[in-house]
């Protein structure tokens, strides 16, 4: 056997293996996670959102183009994270709309807060507020924005229909989806729990690996 043909075999089998590893690594979190429901900690966070899963996998910039997000919007966005798309969406609804940036988690809030000042960004109000009683009123808000975090939320629904309570008349209920998060829920998964929610599906995007839902509230006669 040639030099090029051995090397080609040992990189097959890195890859196979590099693959199984991932997948074993995703069958493990999940069964973790069935049986203890907790917030992803927020040291964890900071690798989710990655220049890798950025740049080639979920664009802030396409998903905010996707949400149609405008100047004046009043946007929630639930378990923001580090923020990357959090700014992003802010920059979009400049200058005078803004965007709630709520968390149960403290820390997640104090960093966001501190990256707001750091970066002199004004309209990212980050803040402990809760996606199953949310503290804003009924009717009042342009976009929800979820992006890999509903599945980790226990009660999916309840916050579907928080979300449906707060959302404005044609607003929209932004949600995102994407593996190798262990929470990850199927398409038609997330589709049931919005229908029970009361809301329906205004447009979808992306694949099985990567996808966007939108829904908007049910218009009942
Ligand atoms: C997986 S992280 C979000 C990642 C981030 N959206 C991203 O895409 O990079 C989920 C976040 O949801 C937050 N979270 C969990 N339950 C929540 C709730 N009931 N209300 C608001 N945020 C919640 C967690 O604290 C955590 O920071």
């Amino acid at each position: 056997m040639d030099l090029a043909a051995a090397l080609s075999i040992i990189g097959f089998l890195l890859l196979v293996i590099l693959l199984s590893g991932l997948f074993l690594l995703q069958v493990v979190f999940r069964i973790i996670r069935h049986w203890y429901h907790f917030p992803i900690p927020s040291f964890m966070i900071q690798f989710i959102d990655n220049p890798l899963r950025r740049r080639f996998i979920q664009s802030p910039e396409v998903a905010a183009d996707r949400m149609g997000l405008r100047p004046g919007m009043r946007v929630v966005e639930i378990g923001p994270g580090k923020g990357s798309y959090t700014f992003a969406f802010a920059r979009r609804v400049m200058p005078d709309g803004v965007v709630y940036a709520c968390d149960i988690q403290k820390d997640v809030v104090d960093r966001l807060r501190e990256r707001a000042r750091r970066e002199d960004v004004s309209n990212v109000d980050a803040r402990i507020d809760n996606a199953h009683a949310f503290s804003f009123p009924d009717d009042s808000i342009d976009r929800v924005i979820a992006l890999s975090c509903l599945a980790e939320i226990p009660d999916p629904v309840k916050v579907l229909k928080e979300c449906k309570r707060i959302l404005k008349p044609g607003g929209l209920v932004c949600l995102t989806e994407l593996l190798p998060d262990p929470d990850y829920p199927f398409r038609g998964t997330e589709k049931g729990w919005a229908a029970e929610a009361g809301l329906e599906l205004a447009e979808e995007f992306g694949g099985f690996f990567a996808y966007q839902l939108h829904f908007r509230k049910l218009v009942t006669a």
